[in-house]
């Protein structure tokens, strides 16, 4: 019997059935075979929220939670946020190497002359309402890029594919720092690519801008924190195959053209379940107030009545690498901004959450999101802003997702199946016997829109 294969019994027929393993997995396609009749459709398997399916074979990212790695095409995350810049990572996570020096010039040179949007885009930005969330006009904007350059609908064509991954990863800053200024009222600032990626965005955000009450950051301090912002974007560059991510594989499995797929990528994060909860732990330190009211708030999480946000993850059984890397980060950008007093409250509820049975027994540590959200609100990024710094970041990865997705000759338009648990064949029944009143009615009744 072959060692790498799984001896499956159907306890319904008595059949027994040896299916091949491969990288410790097992193709659900070899469970069709499976059948309790001979016209029985086959064994399905049923996954809901994918928690143990693997969807793609990628060489992008790996993630081991139970040690708290992260590699980026080998590279530990910690070398990369040390001694690379964002647009080096970008260009490791595409092409799967590194570049030599004159190699990341031409990429730097690629990336810094596409900042600029068509002048429509800017007018389709004006037609948002004033108070518009910043990352509803990014997933839209992104979309409407695909508008501007139908020639992205070529891609199986790889010249054209790394000129609309330029415009992408070169245009997020500038969406995303216009549509903030849309909101705030304020005028454009249009791309200087005589500035580094991030140093270009912190002044496409905050030129013109004083610093007032909570936002601290002045131009005087760009060439300083643009760093600190650039080992941000680093460390969210990409996360293999999480809700976006795979958003953006299902999407681009349709032969979608990127912009539309990262589009939907971005919507996906707009979601709190994913790009939300650094917002989430501000909420919560706000809400803790102090340090002495720490205990009482980890009593309710413990009894079950409070999250503890930014502790956690799905994938991490052990502390976030990236969460270590932010924490640093943290530091200096306080020396710079002046303390944030939020972090007096984190460090500490970090320190009593990790000597608690509660949170050592269920492997609960930091996450990404415990810190960045307070480093964002003292670079002075509004709240709603989080999610949209997050994507800027993003897009590298999912475009780079989104290409090998597209270059795999083994995947197929993404169709999952379902397990259909609704009414069988029901006599179809005509309004005249839907009286007010009835069942049909009130339900009909609860389903309408509330107005605005
Ligand atoms: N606070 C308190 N208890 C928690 C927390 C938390 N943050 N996270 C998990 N638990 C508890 C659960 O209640 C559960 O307890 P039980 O065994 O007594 O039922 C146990 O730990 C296991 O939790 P699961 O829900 O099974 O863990 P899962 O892997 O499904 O959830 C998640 C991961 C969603 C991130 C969760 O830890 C959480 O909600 N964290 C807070 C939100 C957050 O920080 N999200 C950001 C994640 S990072 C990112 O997306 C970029």
């Amino acid at each position: 019997m072959n060692q790498d294969s799984l001896t499956i019994t159907d306890n319904r027929t008595g059949k027994t059935y040896e299916v091949p393993l491969e990288h410790g997995t097992l193709r659900a396609m070899d469970l069709r075979q499976i059948k309790a009749a001979a016209g029985d459709f086959g064994l399905m398997s049923y996954d809901p929220g994918y928690l143990n399916t693997a969807s793609c074979k990628s060489q992008i990212t790996f993630i081991d939670g139970d040690q708290g790695i992260l590699r980026y095409r080998g590279f530990p995350i910690e070398q990369l946020a040390e001694k690379s810049s964002f647009l080096e990572v970008a260009y490791l996570l595409y092409f799967g190497n590194l570049p030599c020096a004159e190699e990341l010039s031409i990429w730097d040179r690629g990336i810094r002359y596409h900042t600029m949007v068509h002048e429509g885009v800017k007018r389709f930005l004006d037609g948002f309402r004033y108070d518009a969330h910043p990352m509803g006009i990014l997933v839209s904007t992104i979309a409407a890029l695909s508008t501007f350059y139908p020639e992205a609908k070529n891609i199986f064509d790889p010249e054209m594919r790394k000129i609309q991954y330029y415009r992408l990863v070169a245009k997020m800053p500038t969406l995303a720092a216009f549509a903030y200024r849309h909101r705030m009222g304020m005028p454009y600032v249009y791309p200087d690519n005589s500035l580094t990626y991030a140093e270009n965005f912190l002044n496409m955000m905050f030129h013109g801008m004083e610093p007032v009450g909570d936002r601290h950051l002045s131009l005087d301090h760009i060439p300083e924190l643009a760093r600190v912002l650039d080992i941000l974007f680093i460390l969210h560059a990409d996360h293999e195959q999480n809700c976006s991510t795979s958003a953006i594989r299902m999407v681009g499995s349709a032969q979608t053209d990127p912009f539309t797929a990262i589009s939907a990528a971005a919507a996906a994060l707009y979601g709190p379940l994913h790009g939300g909860a650094n917002e989430a732990v501000l909420r919560m330190l706000r809400e803790i107030g102090s340090r002495d009211k720490i205990p009482a708030f980890v009593q309710e999480v413990k009894a079950g009545n409070k999250l503890l946000y930014g502790f956690g993850h799905r994938v991490y059984k052990s502390y976030d690498p990236r969460a270590k890397i932010i924490k640093r980060a943290a530091d200096q950008v306080f020396e710079i901004l002046g303390r944030n007093p939020l972090i007096d409250i984190a460090l500490e509820l970090e320190r009593i959450a990790l000597e608690d049975e509660y949170f050592v027994k269920r492997k609960l540590y930091p996450n990404v999101d415990f810190y960045s959200g307070i480093i964002y609100e003292a670079f002075g990024f509004p709240t709603d802003m989080f999610p949209v710094l997050f994507a800027i970041a993003r897009a590298s990865g999912w475009y780079t997702q989104w290409e090998e997705n597209l270059k795999d000759d083994e995947q197929k338009i993404a169709r999952p199946r379902q397990v259909y648990l609704g009414s069988g064949e029901t006599a179809y029944v005509p309004q005249e016997i839907c009286l007010p009143g009835s069942e049909k009615a009130i339900a009909y009744k609860t389903i309408q829109p509330t107005k605005r």
